[in-house]
């Protein structure tokens, strides 16, 4: 798909050892410094870009420059439904950080700015790679998740898609309290100091126990989620250079965790467990029990965010604000990326207007990208390649 002014970007994987490309440095620059007329003409700047790249293979984003570039990156994010405030994408600008120490206590910061009452879109910008250098990251998929382990009896507790990263995060002396809901460590991975692991303190991490609003045995099942989704892995990209410490969060969506972290079989698997406890008849799909324990387990969700404080919204709702984020889109001249399977709610698809449309699926920059290499320490934490 060729949009007139706006390239497209077939994946290719990252070479870390790549100088920046100079006509994506333009690129971006141009379309930076149009968007933001107080930024001034663009001209002086690009003179000074083109002769750093020339000297260096890279350059120095301004703070400006990082900033805008994060928020373009998630109007770019062609899987996220809740692109209507990529404005308001607060950035952190976190580039001089070195240590493991100080990366800690800024991702520390990071939730608590990030979730404090109310939940606000949040990234901290850590250093860009520098081509053929070495640099930090952070293992874990996002800050918060929680520890999956498999008992001798092959039983599963807590989330089986972290099973892999505990066992290894044990194996580097972390003990888990073996619960259905512990918190595992953050594993942060610097040039100078290898891998380290940090336990995060409370005050970094807002939980909501889930209730129902009718069922008082609901409480009885124990279950809780974090009120924060922060992705620490994907490597931000802006005008051809790569931050590959870039976390980011926004709010949750009830279905995320209803209809996914708590429903999917290879997850917390709760529909069996609600369906009995509802008393519905499981001989037969066609008594539509799943369905109907579904939407039970998303309405505690929402009542419980609801009833806690924290910003959470319902896929009805997510879903008007991308058809008015399509439209602010289609007014401002650009095009909106979008990827059907991501952006259709998981429950209820048909019942939201996202779902009866098509997208166009580009792969505009800037933009944030999960590296084969990042998914793979995410899923079992273990690095199978020498870090270059
Ligand atoms: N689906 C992921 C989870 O349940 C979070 C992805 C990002 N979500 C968001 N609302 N920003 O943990």
């Amino acid at each position: 798909m060729i949009v007139p002014g706006y390239r497209d970007h077939p994946a290719e994987p990252w070479d870390p050892s790549a100088p920046v490309d100079p006509g994506e440095a333009e690129d971006f620059l141009r379309r930076c410094y149009t968007e933001n007329p107080r930024l001034g003409p663009v001209e002086p700047r690009l003179a000074i870009v083109r002769a750093q790249i020339a000297a260096t293979g890279t350059y120095v984003h301004t703070t400006d420059e990082v900033a805008h570039g994060a928020r373009m990156a998630w109007r770019n994010a062609s899987r996220c439904i809740g692109r209507l405030y990529w404005r308001s994408l607060m950035v952190l600008d976190r580039r001089r950080a070195r240590t493991a120490d100080e990366i800690f206590s800024l991702l520390v910061q990071h939730l608590q700015t990030a979730g404090n009452g109310q939940i606000r879109p949040v990234i901290s910008v850590f250093a860009p790679a520098q081509p053929g250098q070495p640099y930090a990251r952070i293992w874990n998929e996002q800050l918060i998740r929680y520890a999956g382990y498999r008992t001798e009896e092959g039983r599963q507790v807590g989330d089986p898609r972290q099973a892999g990263f505990t066992s290894s995060v044990r194996g580097y002396g972390w003990q888990g309290k073996g619960d259905a809901f512990d918190v595992l460590p953050l594993v942060i991975e610097t040039p100078g100091e290898g891998v380290r692991l940090y336990e995060l303190p409370e005050r970094a991490i807002r939980e909501v126990p889930l209730t129902h609003p009718e069922y008082g045995w609901f409480a009885e099942l124990g279950l809780r989620w974090h009120a924060v989704p922060a992705i620490a892995n994907m490597r931000l990209t802006v005008g051809g250079v790569h931050y590959p410490m870039a976390p980011f969060n926004g709010w949750y969506l009830g279905t995320e965790i209803g209809a996914r972290n708590l429903a999917d079989s290879d997850r917390y698997d709760m529909l069996p467990e609600m369906a009995r406890r509802l008393g519905l008849d499981t001989s037969r799909e066609s008594t539509l029990w799943r369905d109907r324990a579904l939407v039970e387990l998303n309405r505690a969700v929402l009542y419980s965010f609801e009833q806690a404080g924290v910003k959470m919204s319902d896929h009805h709702t997510e879903s008007q604000r991308f058809m008015a984020h399509l439209r602010n889109e289609e007014k401002a001249g650009r095009p909106v990326p979008a990827d059907w399977t991501w952006i259709v709610p998981p429950m209820s698809g048909g019942l939201t207007p996202v779902f009866h449309r098509y997208y166009e699926e580009l792969d505009l920059r800037p933009a944030f990208y999960l590296d084969d290499e990042a998914a793979e320490l995410a899923r079992t934490g273990v690095r199978r390649c020498p870090h270059h």
